[in-house]
């Protein structure tokens, strides 16, 4: 740089006519630090060291201006409060017989929003299921736009992300829109929408950002039932209680109706097992955004029971006269094959016996001849 510096100078003096204007990396001046982000307000400075002989140096800025200084190498420009957006601070140095040397601080004036808030175009109130809703988010006073991301959370997932090209470097009011369409797995969700600078790796870190209360959204939507039987048998002589839930937004109310006329205002319907009864029976939820309906067949169903009581006992009656039967039938063989005709007993007698338990081997031998 000081071998440049020094050619142009000799150059200038070969040409007296001829003043070349120095750029930038001709110019002998030195900032520390280069590029600076600072907050609307917020102190910062920057130090300025010129590397040649020079005849006076200084600070050109909107703000604390430091008036030419000779012999000085280091000169610093110090604000206690950044209170200019477009501050644009330059470090100048004037050489003899050389046009004066400037250089540029970058420096970024960010302000984080005074507000950030969201909130429905033309709507207010609840959202009915499967329409279209404008979500606005209006962030207030923030510098630059070009560094700021508006970031829209559904829950805790990111949904949507704007960003604002363009220059500026004073502050100005945003907004973001967000399109939905909700639907009832949406009744409830919670929306919330964050602006964030994002000023590089000069910036404060992590990113400043500001964010907006949660905006809890109510979805509406038409009842559906969830739980109804397509047939409810009933047995004749008792009831039985049909059930029917249903889930909507607003509650819907639920009603059973019968031939036309509503039987119960509620989900729950006891039906009674007679003739008159039995037939299809209408359960109707509804709501302020509609209605939905589902038939139950209620069937009559004869009382088995006694009939397969009877059944049972008339089973049991023959089973015992079969049995007695052979018994006395093998009764009869045996007694024959081992005693005389003369000695036999009444087969009632041995029945008894038999019964009362204590021939107990008896049964066995019964059973083995028939399995
Ligand atoms: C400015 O920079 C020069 C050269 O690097 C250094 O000598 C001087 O101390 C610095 N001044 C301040 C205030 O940091
Ligand atoms: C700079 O800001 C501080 C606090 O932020 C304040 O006390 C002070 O008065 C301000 N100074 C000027 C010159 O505005
Ligand atoms: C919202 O309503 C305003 C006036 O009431 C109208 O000018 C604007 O176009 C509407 N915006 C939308 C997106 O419908
Ligand atoms: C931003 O909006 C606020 C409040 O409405 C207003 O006071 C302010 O002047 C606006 N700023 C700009 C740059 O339009
Ligand atoms: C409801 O909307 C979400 C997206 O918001 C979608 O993932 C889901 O499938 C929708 N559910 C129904 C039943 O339409
Ligand atoms: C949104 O829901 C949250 C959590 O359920 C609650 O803390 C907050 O007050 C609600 N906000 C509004 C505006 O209803
Ligand atoms: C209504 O409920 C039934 C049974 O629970 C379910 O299969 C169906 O998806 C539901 N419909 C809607 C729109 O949620
Ligand atoms: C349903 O309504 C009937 C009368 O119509 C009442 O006896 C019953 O307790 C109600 N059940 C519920 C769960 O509200
Ligand atoms: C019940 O309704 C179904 C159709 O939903 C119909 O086919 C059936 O005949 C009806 N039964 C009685 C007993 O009314």
């Amino acid at each position: 740089m000081m071998e440049s510096f020094q050619r142009c100078l000799f150059l200038m003096l070969l040409v007296p006519g001829l003043q070349p204007a120095l750029g930038a990396d001709d110019c002998p001046i030195e900032i520390d630090p280069p590029a600076v982000v600072v907050k609307y307000g917020d102190p910062v400075s920057v130090n300025c060291t010129v590397f040649t002989e020079h005849v006076g140096m200084g600070w050109v800025a909107k703000q604390n201006p430091v008036p030419n200084q000779p012999g000085v190498q280091s000169l610093l420009w110090t604000v206690e409060n950044l209170t200019v957006w477009d501050i644009n601070p330059q470090c100048f140095a004037n050489f003899k017989g050389v046009p004066q040397c400037l250089r540029k601080v970058s420096v970024t004036v960010y302000n984080t929003p005074d507000s950030v808030s969201i909130r429905f175009e033309n709507h207010t109130g609840p959202l009915v299921e499967g329409r279209q809703y404008r979500l606005v988010c209006e962030v207030q006073n923030v510098a630059p736009v070009q560094n700021l991301r508006v970031k829209w959370y559904k829950g805790i997932e990111v949904v949507d992300i704007t960003l604002y090209p363009g220059e500026s470097k004073t502050p100005v009011n945003v907004s973001s829109t967000l399109l939905i369409t909700p639907n009832r797995t949406d009744d409830g969700a919670q929306y919330k929408c964050v602006a964030e600078l994002q000023l590089g790796p000069g910036g404060p870190q992590p990113p400043p950002k500001v964010e907006s209360e949660l905006f809890n959204i109510t979805v509406h939507y038409k009842p559906n039932i969830t739980s109804v039987p397509s047939i409810v048998p009933v047995i004749r002589g008792y009831s039985e209680v049909l059930q029917c839930t249903a889930e909507g937004h607003p509650p819907p109310t639920i009603n059973w109706l019968f031939k036309g006329k509503r039987v119960a205002t509620n989900g729950t319907y006891s039906v009674s097992g007679t003739a008159d009864r039995v037939g299809n029976y209408t359960c109707i939820a509804r709501n302020s955004e509609g209605h939905s309906a589902r038939e139950v067949l209620v069937v009559l169903k004869e009382d088995y029971l006694p009939l397969i009581a009877g059944l049972v006992a008339v089973a049991v009656v023959v089973i015992l006269v079969i049995f007695t039967m052979i018994f006395c039938i093998y009764y009869k063989s045996t007694k024959m094959g081992h005693y005389n005709l003369k000695d036999r007993k009444p087969c009632t007698q041995n029945g008894n016996v038999a019964q009362n338990g204590r021939d107990s081997t008896f049964p066995m031998k019964v059973l083995s001849i028939w399995v």
